[in-house]
């Protein structure tokens, strides 16, 4: 596990959208694995300005998003697929028949889940997924408890996860979704590179027991500890609870120029 401590936003997203853009110039359709949410943005826009400078075509990758809302219109602007619409895929470049998001609406939702899993096979399984983390270590929407090795299926929120994304509802806990589809731990840690940005006191106890604590359903994250290639990419503030802080930012400067993340 790589763990990197930034300065700010900006050095994150240069340092994610550098690695992604390098990833797409030696494949040009590699297949992306989005998160949604408040923590990848500076990486979406920093890939945005890389595009429209003309230094980046991501008009032939495809892209699989982590989940979705079940229960809310298609079209409401806090369902996943519109979010990262919006934020990410449209002023990419990316089109609609390249985004894959999970189906949730309707009454096949497991067999729409099986449906997602195969279709990350057969596009050949994800090169780099993008995560953020939740207050309660959940990564996806896999809440503590959620086995480590599951698969793409519907779980149902914790509170606290309700709590916190009221903010995308006008603070309105009860306007956000009880149940949710997510891509399981185990079709996460197949992906062959798995960044995580965090930044904000908020996320500093939860990065702490990921990174440092013992490997445990109760703390989602913790399971990529057991990932040959996963990036941990930190505002100062998110990493204030690591033992081990100054280790890890001396170890980053220290790595040589031709060493990417
Ligand atoms: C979103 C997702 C979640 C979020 C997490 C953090 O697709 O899977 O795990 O990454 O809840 O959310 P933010 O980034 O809004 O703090």
């Amino acid at each position: 596990m790589e763990i990197v401590i930034l300065r700010d936003d900006k050095d994150a997203g240069e340092l994610v959208g550098g690695a992604i853009a390098r990833l797409v110039e030696r494949d040009s359709s590699a297949v992306l694995g989005l998160a949604t949410g408040s923590s990848p943005l500076p990486i979406y826009d920093n890939l945005i300005a890389r595009v429209e400078a003309g230094g980046l075509d991501l008009s032939h990758v495809t892209a699989f998003t982590l989940d979705e809302y079940v229960g809310l219109p298609v079209d409401h602007p806090e369902a996943y697929r519109s979010f990262i619409r919006r934020v990410f895929t449209i002023p990419a470049g990316i089109s609609d028949d390249r985004l894959h998001t999970p189906k949730s609406n309707g009454a096949a939702i497991d067999e729409a889940c099986a449906d997602y899993e195969l279709a990350i096979r057969s596009a050949g399984g994800i090169a780099l997924q993008l995560l953020g983390i939740g207050s309660d270590g959940h990564i996806g929407f896999n809440e503590p408890t959620s086995s480590l090795g599951s698969r793409t299926r519907m779980k149902t929120l914790i509170e606290q996860t309700r709590v916190d994304n009221a903010r995308f509802f006008d603070d309105d806990i009860d306007q956000v979704p009880m149940h949710v589809v997510t891509q399981g731990i185990g079709t996460i840690l197949e992906a062959r590179h798995v960044v995580l940005i965090a930044a904000g006191e908020s996320k500093a106890e939860a990065v702490a027991a990921a990174v440092e604590g013992p490997l445990t359903a109760m703390v989602p994250a913790s399971a990529l500890q057991l990932h040959p290639h996963a990036t941990i990419v930190l505002d100062d503030a998110a990493a204030s609870s690591l033992a081990l802080a100054e280790y890890y930012r001396t170890t980053f400067d220290r790595k040589p120029d031709w060493q990417s993340i």
